[in-house]
């Protein structure tokens, strides 16, 4: 009898051992341990044992099932881990991917990058002023004074007396001027504002980019060397510059700045009216009046300032020919850029 409930352990250890699936173990814990099973068998044949034989093979016989017992449920168990998970998602890994749509940086974003980081090349660092101003920084520190004729030329969109949209670029001059002492070199880019109908070349919001350099012994001749690498730099290689006498109030002696027509390289075409140059800035060296108006020794310091527009520079760069296509977003020319 105990050799006999040995043998069917051992047997059932193996058999379990050797269970291919799930359901395989299920039959084997029927046919042992189930109430028609090997052991119950056993068991119920115990009674007929010797008195001395009886305790001993029940202690084995118990010791013996709960192996077996331990034996299948850890089997069980082990198939239950190895079960694959439910698939909830099933995925087409053949339908062609959609392609995001990658937008681009816009034209005039672009030129103020490569201009901002020409003029940083150069020395220059990057400043911002605000788009609404006062009166002050936009006028009355750079020498337009209140009636003054200058005034008018600004198209000015004003919200209160001394509140306004800025008009251009300069009054960032002022504020870095007021903030810092020389030797500076800034150029500060924004949205400029001006009471503009909009045609080819006008537009009421459009952008500009100043440059300020103050030091001692700063002469003309840095401004024009200056201008001319940048739109070297810019508008490529063979790009000329050329200075025109003009008139701004806060700069003496004032210039115009022209460079070389980029459709036409200077022959002359109708883009440029046949001239084979373009206007591009405004600039000069800074007026007395305005290094007195910020607290700068102008018996110490000069410095030279230039305002330059940012979208027609774009235009001239990527061939662009009426202003408005720069705001009306209309993807077939953005994508083209
Ligand atoms: N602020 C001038 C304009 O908008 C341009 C300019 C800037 C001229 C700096 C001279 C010096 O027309």
């Amino acid at each position: 009898m105990i050799e006999e409930i040995k043998q069917a352990g051992q047997r059932a250890l193996e058999e379990i051992e050797n269970a291919q699936n799930a359901e395989q173990v299920e039959q084997l814990r029927v046919k042992y341990l189930g109430r028609k099973g090997i052991f119950k068998d056993l068991m119920g044949r115990m009674a007929g044992l010797s008195a001395d034989e009886k305790p001993l093979a029940g202690k084995l016989a118990n010791e013996t099932r709960q192996a077996v017992e331990q034996k299948l449920k850890a089997k069980a168990a082990e198939f239950a881990a190895s079960q694959p998970k439910p698939v909830k998602e099933v995925f087409d890994i053949t339908i062609p991917g959609q392609r995001p749509a990658f937008g681009r940086l816009h034209p005039i974003t672009r030129a103020t990058n490569e201009l901002v980081e020409i003029f940083a090349r150069l020395g220059f660092e990057v400043v911002y002023g605000p788009e609404m101003e006062t009166a002050f920084h936009n006028f009355d520190a750079l020498n337009i004074p209140d009636e003054h004729p200058a005034r008018d030329d600004f198209d000015t969109f004003f919200i209160k007396d001394d509140i306004l949209l800025r008009s251009h670029t300069s009054p960032v001059q002022v504020r870095t001027m007021l903030e810092r002492k020389p030797p500076l070199r800034v150029v500060a880019p924004g949205k400029v504002f001006r009471r503009d109908t909009p045609d080819a070349s006008h537009y009421p919001v459009f952008h500009q980019i100043e440059g300020l350099a103050v030091d001692e012994n700063i002469t003309l001749a840095d401004l024009k060397d200056v201008l001319d690498k940048a739109m070297k730099t810019f508008f490529g290689p063979d790009t000329r510059t050329r200075m025109r006498p003009s008139f701004f109030p806060f700069t003496e002696p004032s210039a115009e700045v022209d460079i070389s027509c980029t459709f036409c390289r200077g022959k002359g075409c109708p883009a440029c009216q046949g001239k084979g140059w373009t206007e591009l800035l405004g600039a000069g060296m800074v007026d007395p009046n305005v290094f007195k108006a910020v607290g700068i020794d102008s018996e110490k310091y000069t410095g030279f300032a230039f305002g330059m527009g940012i979208d027609r520079a774009a235009m001239y760069r990527f061939g662009i020919t009426d202003i408005r296509l720069l705001f009306d977003n209309d993807l077939r020319l953005l994508n083209q850029l």
